[in-house]
């Protein structure tokens, strides 16, 4: 029986992995973490992430063919291939920081492999990592190795988080990039044959290493330049009259171009986009490249400029000030169907509102008040670097509130923004929420999930992005 081993159960280790365990039931797995309380979560009824089918995957293989533990070298020892997606975060001290990926859990992960193999391996790198990462592996691996043989693989991992099970399930494509070596190109056929279980062949794509390491950052690149493609065009909606979700749809029906990735937005989170092209960025720049470094920068830049523009509009609107006026947050995670917060733009838009002193009453179906204690407490940067954790300071504390209820975060509220496209959100009774609110009521809609004519009619004073704006809005004072 082949034996894969995973360090890191995190978002891409454990679903990926219990899809594996699903797909091969001839293969054994083990999802290693040195986090105790994130391995019991995985193996108790309440898994540490929110996935829609995760909980059916892990319940049909867990105790059979897959396994989590804490006891990491036993597993590594033992393991044929084992993939390492561990968290790679942007550095937030030294050399490169607040650009470069810190790759201190990668660099141990791979120690801890060379230390404790007695036999010959497949090391894989799931994690998302620098281009030319597997050289430094290698390095790593063979300069410990007791005539033991290493084979470094990268196979970078495209599921989005909220679709996780769906895009394992069903993935666009694998991609395995190896040695052009005979040991290199065995090992890679050995991976594609566990792949092949459920993948059809011809969306397994192979290449050389740096390929499939450059892939990914270039894929992510791509769509978070659509995001902010997008979300330009919707500034510049707003000022002419014309309307984001028509220009998005005739732009997006030219094959060319295709629909998807076209909502304008409050602007884009999560854990990879940002990390991802800031990382490519100081790649650019080591590499001699600044115009294409530059380029990159923008992405972020308009996604900065995004949520800053969100927050102005919101205080303008209100008279120039929101102190002491309570604000309804709807939605926190980054996007829906996840309770991750990590880079969510309600982060900095929550910052920018406590900034003029507002009083949030903050609601998400899936987001936890501990979490986004901690979040709106935090540096940037630090949320992946659990040292770095500070308690919320006394005046946020007063000014935020948490609720389980939407209607309850809305009550005797001056205004309400949207932050995360829940499904919930379209449906929510907004008359009752108009009838219990201040006058004049504001909704400002970041994600574009509520109908703005309905919600006029009801009273409501609505900004919704990239909209024509309704005529309140357009006697404020501009928006930059
Ligand atoms: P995560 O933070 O959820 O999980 C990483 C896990 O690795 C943590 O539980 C941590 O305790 C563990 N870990 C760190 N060092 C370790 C060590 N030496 N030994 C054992 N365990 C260790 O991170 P996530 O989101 O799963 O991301 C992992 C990698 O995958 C990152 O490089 C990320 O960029 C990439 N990625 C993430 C995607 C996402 O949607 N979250 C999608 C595609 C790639």
């Amino acid at each position: 029986m082949v034996k894969i081993c995973c360090i890191g159960a995190g978002y891409v280790g454990g679903p990926t992995m219990a899809v594996i365990a699903l797909k091969c039931p001839n293969i054994e797995v083990a999802v290693v973490d040195i986090s105790v309380p994130r391995i019991t979560a995985w193996n108790s009824d309440q898994l540490p992430i929110y996935e829609p089918g995760l909980d059916d995957v892990v319940k049909q293989c867990r105790g059979k063919n897959l396994f989590f533990s804490t006891d990491v070298e036993k597993h590594v020892r033992e393991a044929d291939i084992v993939f390492v997606s561990v968290n790679t975060p942007t550095k937030t001290r030294g050399l490169g920081a607040g650009k470069a990926a810190d790759l201190t859990y990668w660099e141990s992960a791979a120690r801890m492999i060379a230390d404790v193999s007695k036999s010959d391996k497949i090391v894989v790198e799931k994690s998302t990592v620098p281009v030319k990462t597997a050289e430094a592996i290698e390095k790593i691996l063979t300069h410990n190795s007791k005539g033991i043989n290493f084979q470094i693989l990268s196979n970078p991992e495209f599921l989005a988080e909220g679709t996780a099970i769906e895009d394992l399930f069903k993935p666009d494509r694998v991609l395995i990039g190896g040695r052009e070596t005979p040991g290199g190109q065995k090992a890679i056929q050995t991976l594609k044959d566990v792949y092949a279980h459920w993948v059809p062949e011809d969306c397994i794509i192979t290449t050389n290493l740096w390929s499939a390491e450059l892939s990914k950052l270039a894929a992510n690149a791509f769509l978070a330049q659509r995001i902010s493609s997008v979300n330009a065009m919707s500034a510049l909606c707003e000022a002419t009259g014309a309307n984001v979700s028509q220009v998005s749809y005739a732009v997006g029906k030219d094959s060319r171009i295709g629909p998807k990735f076209l909502n304008a937005s409050v602007g884009f989170g999560g854990s990879c986009f940002q990390k991802d092209i800031l990382n490519l960025v100081y790649i650019c720049e080591c590499n001699g490249l600044p115009e294409v470094a530059e380029y990159w920068k923008q992405v972020i830049k308009i996604n900065d400029y995004q949520k800053n523009r969100f927050v102005n509009r919101v205080v303008a609107s209100m008279f120039n000030t929101v102190s002491n006026k309570k604000v309804a947050i709807l939605g926190f995670a980054f996007k829906k169907d996840t309770g991750d917060t990590r880079e969510t733009p309600a982060i900095d838009v929550c910052k920018g509102l406590l900034g003029d002193k507002a009083r949030l009453s903050i609601y998400d179906p899936q987001v936890q008040e501990d979490q986004i204690q901690r979040d709106l407490s935090m540096n940037k940067f630090d949320w992946d670097h659990p040292l770095h954790l500070q308690p919320m300071s006394p005046t946020t504390k007063k000014l935020v509130s948490v609720t389980w209820d939407a209607y309850e975060a809305t009550k005797d509220a001056h205004a309400v923004c949207i932050l995360t496209e829940w499904d919930e959100f379209k449906t929510l009774d907004y008359q009752r929420i108009y009838e219990n609110m201040q006058k004049p009521a504001f909704i400002f809609d970041g994600r574009n999930v509520v109908n703005v004519d309905k919600l006029r009619e009801i009273g409501f004073i609505v900004y919704s992005i990239g909209k024509p704006l309704d005529a309140w809005l357009k006697d404020m004072p501009a928006v930059a």
